[in-house]
């Protein structure tokens, strides 16, 4: 581990205070714990001090330790421990904390260090000239199946190339961040596969799928009927198989237990007592109606619960905007529920609360509702 000590005097101003909403959160912290263990609030205080200077300077660390009745050198121990807390000015506007633990390594994070060398400066924690940007390489940060990545502030930046991690680097510096999508910088959904999932699947290409199917017959993998005759899947259908444990013997048998996979393995008269619902006709009174796609159509991804297929499935019956989704009444809600075979997720993920706070003002509405950012 690197030595930690804090800024030479030059930097370190006077005094430390907690702006006024920042020391009523402060307060309420403090009263979490129990008379006399108030010295547990000591990682979030100097967080937050952090979060609004910067950094944690040594006013920051004797003002906590006030507050909480500890001895400074106490909570000193505790900032020169945990490398989440900047004891050095940092750039104003993005200290990049680039991952160089072995995945990362391996995907390329030398190159990403490559490009702050350049854009910010040569030595990690120094500051640019303008004093807005600084970097340092730190450990692994969890995120490594979308190696190599980046952290900024509270937000990780993946599956990166040099030349991207450049335009986020100058989004950052333009004062821009926040229009920077956090997570994976190409067309992955979360962690999942690049382009979409390999394994589980219940939609084979046509030539593997005639090869498992001969294999089935010669394994003679029996499969309930009223599963076999299962609808087409969607997404919330695959995910169901993905956790469901499957324990068929055979390699032929975890394809049709892909599709069987909730009853895969109970008897067949259980299973048969569970018909999997109709899925609800195109026809439908209550099926939501559709417009043209628009010349910009809303990322409806931006809906918790929608990832690219289900997008994919909402633009074939023409859903594009949140303004749509926003205004489904009860039937609709329940006629797209049952055609994606979500039971009941619609309504649990609230995705007309949702889409109504993006389509009144996007990202900041949606976080001033839900306190949080889209997905
Ligand atoms: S190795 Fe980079 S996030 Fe884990």
């Amino acid at each position: 581990m690197s030595v930690r000590r804090l800024a030479e005097d030059q930097f370190q101003p006077a005094a430390f205070a907690f702006n006024d909403e920042n020391a009523v959160w402060a307060d309420k912290t403090i009263q979490k714990y129990p008379a006399g263990r108030q010295q547990s609030a000591v990682i979030p205080l100097l967080m937050r001090a952090q979060e609004q200077d910067g950094w944690v300077t040594r006013a920051a660390i004797e003002k906590v330790a006030d507050m909480l009745d500890m001895a400074y050198i106490r909570v000193l121990e505790v900032a020169t421990f945990y490398t989440q807390f900047q004891l050095g000015p940092v750039g104003t506007r993005a200290h990049v904390q680039v991952c160089g633990t072995t995945p990362c390594m391996l995907r390329g994070s030398e190159k990403l260090m490559g490009v702050c060398r350049s854009k910010i400066h040569q030595h990690p924690f120094e500051r640019n000239a303008e004093g807005t940007l600084s970097w340092e390489e730190v450990e692994c940060l969890g995120a490594c199946v979308n190696a190599p990545m980046i952290m900024i502030g509270k937000d990780t930046y993946e599956d990166l190339t040099p030349e991207r991690l450049e335009e986020i680097i100058d989004t950052f510096n333009a004062g821009n961040g926040a229009s920077v999508k956090p997570g994976p910088q190409i067309d992955r959904h979360f962690s999942s596969p690049e382009g979409g999932p390999t394994s589980l699947l219940t939609e084979e290409p046509k030539a593997k799928a005639k090869t498992s199917a001969k294999k089935a017959d010669a394994d003679a993998v029996s499969v309930p009927p009223s599963e076999a005759a299962r609808p087409k899947s969607t997404d919330a259908e695959t995910n169901a198989a993905l956790k469901t444990p499957v324990t068929a013997p055979k390699a032929a048998a975890k394809n049709a237990a892909a599709e069987a996979a909730p009853a895969a393995n109970e008897k067949p008269a259980k299973a048969a007592a569970a018909p999997i619902a109709a899925k609800p006709s195109l026809e439908d009174k209550n099926r939501p109606a559709g417009i043209a796609k628009p010349a910009a159509p809303d990322d409806l991804k931006l809906i918790s619960g929608v990832g690219p297929k289900i997008e994919a499935i909402l633009n074939e019956l023409g859903i594009f905007t949140f303004a749509q989704v926003g205004a489904w009444k009860k039937a609709e809600r329940e006629w797209v529920d049952g055609y994606l075979n979500f039971k009941g997720r619609i309504e649990r993920d609230d995705w007309v609360k949702q889409a109504k706070a993006l389509a009144k003002g996007g990202e900041a509405e949606y976080i001033k509702v839900f306190g949080k950012k889209p997905r």
